[in-house]
């Protein structure tokens, strides 16, 4: 076992500003590298795939942030930055039977029939915004596709999976947007946190009052049949997750996607011409090699050994945070090879960690990834010449160590 001192200790970024720079940084200074997160707290990250897998399936670590030693000594204040993303009541800091308890009744909600039940609304819904993509051009006829489509079409579908309201969707995207940022100042990140409980209260009690075909009903239903099912506060905080993990992630991808397409002209030609005899087979490529080149989630909270873990010859305490570096993982060279960083829709099936393994593997993605197809066909269907109305050097990125996307995305739809 070999000392931890050796190795250079990294700070991530908040701002995001040089993503994928950093994680080759992180990559090159080996497979188990200390780093420091916002306000100097210290972590863990794991640059290689295999490694990483290793972690997300063994049982030694927990993922309950209450066992994080920095939390036990007070070293986090509830006013830190990310807070929003590490302190949650629902199945992503649960461990064991209480993860299953909470992971069941959203997998049973989430089947492969309701998904092909939803597809119709969903194809309606995207012809929709497609449609009316072009009012928003101005004199210029540039678009932002992040505000006109990549954000409306997982909003929509997932509000009316889970049986948001439309009148309580623009609070709820300033919410989600406000926990996935890493720079949230010490006010807004309390302020944030009152104002979850108090609109997704409201839902519930609406729900409550008059249920729908939706989610939150269906986990009102069970908590009224089996009161130890659920506690109000899991099912507040189960309805906050599926709204915040099916919007913004799903957004991100559709950015990626259109953003690796419009810098690969050569790619999108190749696509184009095999949408016409094969679009499924097609679109399904565009979308995994998107996840695996520009993985929505940057880095995801967080992971505590029970013992302490020897991983690649460094030894990490028992109760310090390990993070998993999704977006990093999918340019891994070790799994990937040597041109891992290039977005390449010929790869052949790659299996890919963009969303998770183990037991807190992302329940939503084939939601997603149906989603993403849909939305992506529809899109170069209409405007198949559609170019980006800026350098691709100049777009910013979110200001976030999670979401690994673009603040806007400004195309020209019929150049
Ligand atoms: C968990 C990615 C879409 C719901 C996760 C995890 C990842 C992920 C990486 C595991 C995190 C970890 O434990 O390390 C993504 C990506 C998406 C996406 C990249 C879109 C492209 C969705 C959608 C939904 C959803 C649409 C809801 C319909 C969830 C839930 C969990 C989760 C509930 C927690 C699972 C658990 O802890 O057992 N997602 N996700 N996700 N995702 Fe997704």
């Amino acid at each position: 076992t070999s000392s931890a001192d050796q190795i250079p200790v990294i700070t991530l970024d908040p701002t995001g500003a040089d993503h994928h720079e950093e994680a080759a940084r992180l990559r090159a200074a080996g497979p188990v590298v200390p780093v420091l997160l916002p306000g100097n707290v210290p972590a863990w990250t794991i640059t290689r795939h295999d490694l990483l897998l290793d972690v997300l399936n063994s049982p030694d670590v927990s993922k309950d942030w209450r066992t994080w030693t920095c939390v036990r000594n007070g070293v986090i204040p509830d006013d830190w930055s990310l807070t929003g993303m590490l302190k949650v009541t629902n199945m992503v800091t649960a461990d064991g039977a209480a993860h299953q308890r909470l992971r069941r009744p959203v997998t049973r909600y989430l089947t492969a029939r309701r998904l092909q039940e939803m597809r119709p609304r969903i194809t309606t819904l995207i012809g929709d915004v497609v449609d009316t993509l072009s009012t928003y051009a101005g004199n210029a006829e540039i678009v932002d596709l992040r505000q006109h489509f990549a954000y409306p079409i997982p909003m929509q579908v997932i509000c009316e999976l889970v049986g948001v309201p439309e009148a309580d969707r623009p609070v709820l995207r300033q919410l989600v947007e406000s926990i996935f940022r890493s720079t949230t100042p010490p006010h807004e990140v309390i302020q944030t946190q009152a104002d979850i409980y108090r609109v997704l209260g409201q839902i519930v009690q609406l729900r409550q009052e008059q249920p729908g075909p939706d989610l939150a009903s269906d986990l009102i239903a069970i908590q009224r049949h089996d009161n130890a099912a659920l506690t109000d506060d899991e099912l507040v905080g189960t309805l906050w997750l599926m709204i915040a993990a099916g919007h913004e992630t799903t957004v991100s991808l559709l950015l990626n996607a259109i953003r690796a397409l419009l810098t690969h002209p050569g790619q999108l030609i190749t696509v184009q011409e095999r949408a016409h005899t094969d679009p499924h087979r097609t679109w399904t490529a565009v979308v995994e090699e998107t996840l695996r080149v520009d993985a929505p989630i940057g880095n995801f909270m967080a992971r505590y050994p029970r013992t302490d873990i020897t991983i690649a010859g460094v030894t990490i305490p028992a109760g310090d945070a390990i993070l998993a570096p999704y977006s990093l993982l999918g340019r891994d060279p070790d799994h990937f090879g040597h041109d891992a960083h290039l977005f390449d829709i010929s790869r052949p099936n790659v299996r890919h960690l963009a969303f998770g393994g183990g037991p807190h593997a992302c329940p939503g993605a084939g939601l997603a990834r149906m989603e993403a197809a849909l939305a992506l066909s529809a899109l170069f269907t209409r405007f198949p010449a559609m170019q980006l109305a800026v350098p691709d050097s100049t777009l910013t990125p979110i200001a976030s160590l999670f979401s690994n996307s673009v603040q806007a995305l400004p195309v020209i739809l019929n150049p």
